[in-house]
């Protein structure tokens, strides 16, 4: 096996990306192009899924691409394309359809939120999208994977479907299995209305989350409006175990500000929650509405985005068709 070790993730185009995108993923995304070979796939096929209006989508890709550049990704560096245009993560994906097994599928927790209560309603492309995934990673031979911890499941099925696919062909150590990295403290930022519930871009309320486009008016306002607790900051994190809303902000705090959780808890315990709520909103002005006037200049001239996403679809098609013609001969495909 080639002990290369490469990173490949990937985002959904379907609109605004948020703080919890932000923490738990691009943060890492940016971080990891320094140190290693890299692929960010804006995965346009895995957001059609669920209906998208086609003008809408075209937008959102590249708006992905261009929150992609403004928290700090370098083309140069890093391979940054859309998953469509690349057309062997689907052929890949079929071939997985038939490595894959129902079971597998049917335990996941994604799919059973996602399709809510009328699961005979949802699209298949909903249920096998695993599938997708995991040809997305493996289509490269990724070895590391940059996620929230919410997409921890699908990476475990990728593993799965590598390990079976190299036991089926017998081909040991043909695909990696590829490793997640999921960050500690931010692997799952939640709404700032229920911490119970992750911070998505599918929450109705927009009070839920701050987006990278948000100004810094917004960003005020949200974190004012958050949930948080009428008691004063503990000391201790025990404390905060059955206050979710109130360990979200201090989480966030703690990431932002690069202050361990204790230190933060020291500094501002016996303390309202005001006070920590005036310095995250300040913290977060500095840093996220930055990253917001940048997409927007970015946006303002597509043909650039155009042209990256172009440049990084030849260099990605490149290692994918090498590899698919590996793929297809283990598998017997003439
Ligand atoms: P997506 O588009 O929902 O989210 C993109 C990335 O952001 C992370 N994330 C969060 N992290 C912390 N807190 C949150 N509240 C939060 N919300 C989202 C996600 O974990 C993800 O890392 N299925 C994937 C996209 C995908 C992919 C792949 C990822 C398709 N193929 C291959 C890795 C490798 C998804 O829907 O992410």
């Amino acid at each position: 096996m080639s002990k290369k070790k490469l990173v490949f993730s990937g985002v959904q185009p379907t609109g605004n990306l948020h703080l919890g995108n932000y923490l738990g993923a691009l943060k890492n995304f940016v971080y990891l192009q320094k140190e290693m070979e890299c692929i960010y796939c804006v995965v346009d096929l895995h957001a059609i899924t669920v209906f998208q209006n086609p003008k809408e989508l075209k937008n959102n890709v590249l708006e992905t691409v261009a929150s992609f550049l403004a928290t700090g990704l370098n083309p140069e560096k890093s391979v940054i394309f859309n998953q469509s245009s690349v057309s062997g993560h689907a052929e890949l994906a079929w071939i997985f359809n038939c490595v894959s097994r129902i079971g597998w599928l049917n335990r996941m927790t994604q799919f059973k939120d996602k399709a809510g209560s009328d699961k005979e309603k949802a699209s298949v492309g909903l249920y096998i999208y695993p599938n997708l995934m995991a040809s997305d990673i493996l289509l490269y031979k990724a070895t590391h994977v940059p996620v929230g911890a919410d997409q921890k499941q699908h990476l475990e099925l990728s593993r799965d479907i590598a390990q079976k696919f190299n036991n089926d062909f017998n081909c040991k150590d043909f695909f990696p299995l590829p490793e997640p990295l999921i960050p500690k403290n931010v692997s799952r930022i939640m709404s700032l209305r229920d911490g119970t519930k992750k911070m998505s871009k599918s929450e109705e309320s927009d009070y839920s989350r701050i987006n990278l486009k948000d100004n810094a008016d917004e960003i005020s306002k949200k974190i004012k409006k958050a949930k948080s607790d009428s008691e004063q900051i503990p000391n201790n994190l025990k404390l905060l175990e059955n206050k979710p809303e109130a360990l979200n902000l201090i989480n966030i705090y703690s990431e932002i500000s690069k202050t361990s959780l204790e230190k933060v808890l020291n500094e501002m315990s016996g303390k309202e929650y005001s006070y920590l709520k005036t310095k995250l909103t300040d913290l977060l002005i500095s840093e996220i509405t930055p990253v917001g006037k940048e997409i927007a200049k970015l946006l303002r001239d597509k043909s650039h985005l155009m042209k990256i996403l172009e440049k990084g679809r030849e260099k990605a098609n490149i290692i994918a068709e090498e590899n698919l013609k590996n793929i297809r001969e283990k598998v017997g495909l003439i």
